[in-house]
């Protein structure tokens, strides 16, 4: 065995419906039909959904963002990165560009929510400059965290 280094580039892009077929790695046949209907909802406007694609243009992370869901923010939801491909700062490209669609909007504020037990995703959002606002068990969505953008 012997370490190496491979360097690619990553774009990231909409989300298609033609992508969901290479998406199954997000986990059940439910999580493609909810994936399925928030893309639905992109059409009204209301929604944007990201995908980060390596070379092969497939997915390896994806990410939605609903405008809907809190005013004056956009709602981070649906975050997540190819198992194979964690720590690799994926997770970290999809959520900045997702305050850059945010930003591009008008709006002041990235929020999301996250299980209490998701300490990992938790970590990292505190990293990227997000803040508690609402613990656990309040609102019925785990911790709610924001961050302001410039
Ligand atoms: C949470 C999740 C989206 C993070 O994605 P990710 O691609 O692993 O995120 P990043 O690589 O940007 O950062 C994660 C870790 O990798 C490290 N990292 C970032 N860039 C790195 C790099 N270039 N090289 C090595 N490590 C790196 C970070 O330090 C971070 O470490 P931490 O665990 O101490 O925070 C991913 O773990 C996931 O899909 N989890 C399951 C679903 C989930 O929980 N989603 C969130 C719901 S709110």
């Amino acid at each position: 065995m012997a370490d190496a280094r491979v360097t690619v580039d990553l774009i990231v892009r909409d989300l298609l419906h033609e992508d969901l077929a290479g998406c199954a790695w997000t986990g059940s046949p439910t999580r493609l039909r909810f994936i399925a209907a928030a893309l639905g909802r992109r059409s009204a406007g209301v929604v944007d959904y990201l995908a980060v694609c390596g070379p092969s243009d497939l997915p390896l992370g994806i990410g939605g963002v609903d405008y809907g869901r809190s005013p004056g923010a956009g709602w981070l939801w649906q975050v997540v990165v190819h198992p194979a491909f964690r720590s690799c700062g994926i997770g970290t490209l999809l959520v900045r560009s997702a305050e850059e669609r945010i930003r591009r909007r008008g709006l002041g504020y990235a929020e999301l929510g996250v299980e209490p037990d998701n300490t990992g995703a938790q970590r990292l959002y505190a990293r990227l400059g997000y803040q508690v606002v609402v613990e656990a068990g309040r609102r019925g969505h785990g911790v709610v965290m924001r961050r302001r953008l410039a």
